[in-house]
């Protein structure tokens, strides 16, 4: 069936970015195009649009749900988001983001639930925030087989720890320890690493320095690839949008245009018009009539 989401247990579905596809594109400095995606038509869309890495963001949190930050989204809520985006991405690499509690506890906890994530989501890798600490998850996921996108510079699970929702690495000395952490995830086996919120000069380093693609996000052009946050990048975020986004289009007011145009439709019985509506034949229309005439006579309705 069709919409279905692709069996992976066969390994790689065909015409799916490899891996060493990512590699390559490095190696011969192509740029990667990465975004987030939350469900079936928006999954559909970025591989349409020829997104070679398309992430179910725990950005989901507050994107699709609603929360102030993304700390509240649960693996069970990233899973049914995950499930949707998977039966239409056919060709990019699917990152399911693991969200804040999946992976801090144990190595054991965060292997499980990637597994969950791959076995019960379609996810093609996984993404962790940090280094530090999930150095050693990152270790015990990709040695089971399922490779790991790692996450430094802002690092929104952790915000509060970092003083808020702020640009990382402006000094000489947090600057030389988002290279060291990026390295160190490397070294642990991360196939990508993402740099969220940093000075250029800081992410062309880390990027000349790191043998694996880094995709940037406020980290400047040297990254090899660069990621958006969907809502942001087509113009559905209400309020605020960080400094570093850049809206391709302005989708939420041309839903709202529409919206208001079909309530006042409605209210103005403009919608539906007779195209909208279902004919009958003519001679069932003329018996059901009788009947209804003949209820009519029988009926203290309405
Ligand atoms: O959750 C998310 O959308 C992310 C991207 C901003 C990289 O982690």
């Amino acid at each position: 069936m069709s919409n279905q989401f692709p069996d992976r247990s066969d390994g790689p579905i065909p015409g799916k970015l490899t891996l060493t596809e990512l590699a390559r594109m490095k190696r011969d400095r192509e740029k990667i195009a990465m975004v987030t995606a939350y469900d079936a038509p928006s999954g559909r869309l970025a591989d349409a649009a020829g997104v070679d890495c398309v992430l179910v963001g725990d950005s989901a949190a507050m994107t699709v749900l609603g929360h102030e930050s993304t700390v509240a989204v649960t693996v069970d809520e990233l899973l049914v988001l995950m499930r949707a985006v998977s039966r239409t991405v056919r060709h990019a690499l699917l990152v399911a983001d693991m969200p804040f509690g999946s992976f801090q506890v144990s190595d054991q906890l965060a292997l499980e639930n990637a597994i969950r994530f791959v076995k019960e989501g379609g996810a093609d890798a996984v993404k962790l925030e940090g280094a530090a600490a999930t150095l050693t998850r990152v270790g015990t996921i990709v040695a089971a087989g399922i490779p790991v996108m790692g996450h430094v510079g802002l690092t929104p699970q952790s915000a509060t720890m970092l003083g808020g929702y702020k640009p990382q690495g402006r000094t000489a000395e947090r600057a030389w320890q988002l290279l060291q952490d990026a390295i160190a995830l490397e070294e642990a086996g991360c196939f990508a690493v993402v740099l969220e919120a940093m000075p250029e000069p800081v992410a062309a380093r880390i990027t000349e320095m790191l043998r694996v693609p880094t995709i940037g996000i406020g980290a400047g052009g040297s990254c090899d690839g660069q990621v958006l946050v969907w809502h942001d990048l087509l113009g559905l975020t209400p309020g605020h949008v960080p400094q570093f986004v850049k809206q391709y289009a302005a989708v939420g007011d041309q839903l709202l245009t529409a919206l208001r145009g079909y309530v006042a439709d409605v209210r103005a019985s403009r919608f539906p018009e007779s195209r909208h509506t279902y004919s009958m034949p003519k001679a069932e229309q003329a018996l059901f009539e009788a009947q209804f005439q003949a209820f009519l006579g029988r009926t203290s309705r309405p």
